[in-house]
C-alpha cells in the first residue's frame, strides 16, 4: 500500500469525524455517520449481542479507536468486563488522534476515555476502566501473528475492492480460528464472496439490514459442537 499512512481529517454527514485515505481512495468509516455506523453494526449487533462475560474481543484494524471506545462506555453502562485486542498496522500520527471529535458525541463523563484508549501503550495490556482492558497489537494481520483466543470478533478492515488483502481466505481462517464456540464475527462487509468464504469454514450466516447507507452487514457464528 503506497502512502497509506497519510490520512485526512473529514466530518461524516451526523458532524462526526472520519479519515480518508487518498492512496486507497478510502475512508474509515461510512461518510453517513462514523459514530452512527460503530454503534450499529459492532456494538448493537456485536457486543449487545455476546452472551459471554467477561468477553474477549478481537479486532482487525485499531483506527480512530471509535469502536474501542464505544465498546468501553458499553462495558461502563452494561457492567461486562471486556478484553478488547485490537490489531494495527498503521498507528495514527498522534496530532491526527488528538483531533478526533468522538469525546463529544458521547456522555461526559466518558468524554475522558478516547484520549486514554490513544494515549496507552502498544503491545501492552492497559486497564482502561475496571470493566475495560485494552490490548493495543502494534502489527501487520497478513503476517498471521498469533491471536488468543476471543468471542467476537470486529472485522473492520479497509473494503474489499481496496484492500484485498485483508479479506483473503488465508486471512480470514486465521482470524476466525481465534473464535472459541458460540464466538461470532460482526463486518458492515456483506460481499458475497466474503460470505461464502466464512460459510466455508462452517460458520453460520446472517446477513442483517445494513447501518443507514449499506443494505446489509453479516454477523457470522461458530456454532458450539454438540
Ligand atoms: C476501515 S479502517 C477502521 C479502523 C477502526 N476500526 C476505526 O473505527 O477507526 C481499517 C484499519 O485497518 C488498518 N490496517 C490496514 N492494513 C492492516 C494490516 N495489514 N494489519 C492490521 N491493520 C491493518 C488500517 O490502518 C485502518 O486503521
Amino acid at each position: 500500500m503506497e502512502d497509506v499512512q497519510h490520512v485526512e481529517l473529514e466530518l461524516c454527514a451526523d458532524g462526526t469525524h472520519t479519515l480518508f485515505v487518498p492512496a486507497l481512495e478510502e475512508h474509515y468509516h461510512s461518510t453517513r455517520g462514523a459514530v452512527q455506523e460503530s454503534l450499529y453494526v459492532y456494538i448493537e449487533r456485536g457486543l449487545q449481542h455476546c452472551a459471554e462475560n467477561p468477553c474477549t474481543v478481537l479486532e482487525v484494524g485499531f483506527g480512530t479507536g471509535l469502536n474501542a471506545l464505544l465498546s468501553a462506555i458499553y462495558a461502563i453502562e452494561h457492567n461486562r468486563n471486556v478484553h478488547f485486542v485490537s490489531y494495527e498496522k498503521f498507528p495514527l500520527a498522534p496530532e491526527i488522534a488528538t483531533q478526533l471529535n468522538y469525546a463529544d458525541f458521547v456522555e461526559t463523563q466518558y468524554a475522558p476515555l478516547l484520549a486514554k484508549i490513544h494515549r496507552a501503550a502498544w503491545n501492552e495490556v492497559i486497564e482502561i476502566t475496571p470493566q475495560f482492558t485494552l490490548h493495543k497489537i502494534h502489527s501487520d494481520l497478513t503476517l498471521l501473528p498469533p491471536l488468543i483466543p476471543c468471542n467476537l470478533i470486529y472485522y473492520d478492515a479497509f473494503a474489499p475492492g481496496k484492500q484485498p488483502e485483508m479479506w483473503s481466505e488465508k486471512l480470514l481462517s486465521h482470524v476466525c480460528s481465534a473464535l472459541q464456540a458460540n464466538g461470532f464475527l460482526v463486518t458492515y462487509c456483506a460481499q458475497g464472496q466474503v460470505r461464502r468464504t466464512l460459510k466455508s469454514f462452517g460458520l453460520h450466516i446472517e446477513r442483517l439490514p445494513g447501518p443507514p447507507g449499506k443494505w446489509e452487514m453479516l454477523r457470522a457464528t461458530k456454532i458450539m459442537d454438540i
